[in-house]
């Protein structure tokens, strides 16, 4: 197993007294662990038990000269792979929902980049109130990770949903959020969603990417070691943990970046819906009705884009290439065509026709179509899924020195 950072952020809950047993676990599998608590965690575990078992100091305070000596608290948020809070109670989870930084572990949640994991622990009650319930949808939103809670009888003599997940189940969300590091060393840049194109202050040309499939490509990379850039076009989705995102609008401004960060990129994964065309000219105020003679439209001139997954692939010394196919009629044809046509190493095809799948949709039903004719024909998945898959492909792309 990897060697990687798990800093456990311990919070005041009855449950905290199994967190020894987790720290173990958490050891067992090669991790290096390091503990944080919040002042009322130390009231249900020994700080003292928690240093001996991760063989590292504990800390509670955000301001202790001693121990920001050795290391600060901004630099043991960026020290960590994963963050796991556990237990979390609810007026933890409330704090992180609202981004509150008013301890160490709140602070150091709000300051790491790498991904989170969650386990709670709490009365029945707190755990179904709606307030909890609001706290918890928004931290999945922002990509935080959930293990748990169980059901079952609780320390405060209520049954139901609100136990902490077992030790060893934590530990293998922790092995599972983790990933196999198979990417550790390797710099990806993936773009995301559709591009905009204005028309005038007001308007714009654009199409329906969510940017959903771009983004699972990007969050895998991440949770799979790399440094990923992901350029993403107009949308309102959260940014995966541990990646670097750079927002553009226009298919210009998406190849200036991905230009920018191409020479220094291991692979380049193009999953955003390009815009082929923009608006001639760019009005410089909002288009008005009155300035045109009754009754007319005016008439739209349009220019070609630049194709740059084609302009990447040709690039010398580029990395692996890999390209998009939105297509809605003979999709593996087309595909084909389009990737000989383009000159990426892989081309992920998918039927945008099917309701289940493409824009907007949470699972997707891809081929991958490569050089030569052979096409691997996956059936519906997640898009995370098919990120996983994905990038299964590139790593050996990559190994093979591509
Ligand atoms: N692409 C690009 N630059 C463009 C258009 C598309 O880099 N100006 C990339 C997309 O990111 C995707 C792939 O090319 O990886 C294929 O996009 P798609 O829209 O399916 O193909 P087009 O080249 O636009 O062909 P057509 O619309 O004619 O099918």
């Amino acid at each position: 197993m990897d060697h990687r950072r798990v800093l456990l952020a311990v919070s005041g809950g009855i449950a905290a007294y199994k967190v020894p047993e987790l720290v173990r676990a958490l050891r067992a599998d090669g991790h290096e662990v390091r503990c944080v608590l919040t002042r009322s965690a130390a009231e249900f575990v020994s700080p003292l038990a928690l240093q001996t078992l991760s063989g590292s100091r504990v800390r509670a305070e955000l301001f202790d000269a001693e121990q920001e000596g050795e290391i600060d608290h901004i630099a043991l948020a960026d020290w960590a792979d994963l963050v796991v809070v556990a237990p979390a109670t609810a007026h933890v989870l409330a704090r992180m929902a609202h981004g509150l930084a008013d301890d160490l572990v709140t602070t150091l949640l709000l300051a790491t980049r790498a991904p989170v994991l969650v386990a709670p622990a709490m009365n029945v009650n707190m755990w179904a109130h709606p307030a909890t319930r609001a706290n918890v949808e928004s931290l999945r939103g922002r990509g935080v990770l959930f293990v748990g809670p169980a059901s079952g009888p609780l320390a405060c003599g209520w049954e139901g949903e609100g136990r902490m997940a077992e030790p060893a189940e934590i530990a293998a969300s922790v092995r599972l959020a983790l990933g196999p590091a198979s990417l550790a060393g390797r710099r990806v840049v993936v773009t995301a969603g559709g591009t905009r194109e204005p028309l005038d202050t007001v308007r714009a040309l654009t199409n329906r990417s969510s940017g959903k499939m771009g983004f699972a490509v990007a969050a895998e990379a991440a949770r799979r070691g790399a440094e990923v850039v992901l350029v993403a076009g107009p949308g309102g989705l959260a940014t995966p943990a541990g990646v670097r995102r750079l927002d553009v609008e226009t298919a210009l401004e998406m190849r200036e970046a991905v230009f920018a960060e191409l020479p220094r990129a291991d692979a380049l994964v193009m999953a955003a819906a390009v815009a082929d065309f923009r608006p001639a000219e760019r009005a410089e105020h909002k288009i008005k009705k009155e300035d045109l003679p009754e009754d007319a439209a005016p008439t739209l001139a349009l220019v070609r884009n630049p194709d740059i997954l084609a302009e990447a692939s040709r690039r010398p010394g580029r990395g692996v290439v890999v390209g998009f196919a939105a297509e809605s009629r003979d999709v593996l044809a087309a595909a084909q065509r389009k990737l000989e046509r383009k000159g990426c190493d892989l081309l992920v095809a998918n039927d945008v026709s099917r309701a289940d799948a493409g824009f907007d949709s949470d699972s997707n039903a891809v081929s991958f179509v490569w050089p030569g004719g052979d096409v691997e024909e996956l059936p519906l998945l997640s898009k995370s899924e098919v990120a996983a898959r994905l990038w299964d492909r590139v790593e050996k792309l990559l190994g093979s020195g591509a």
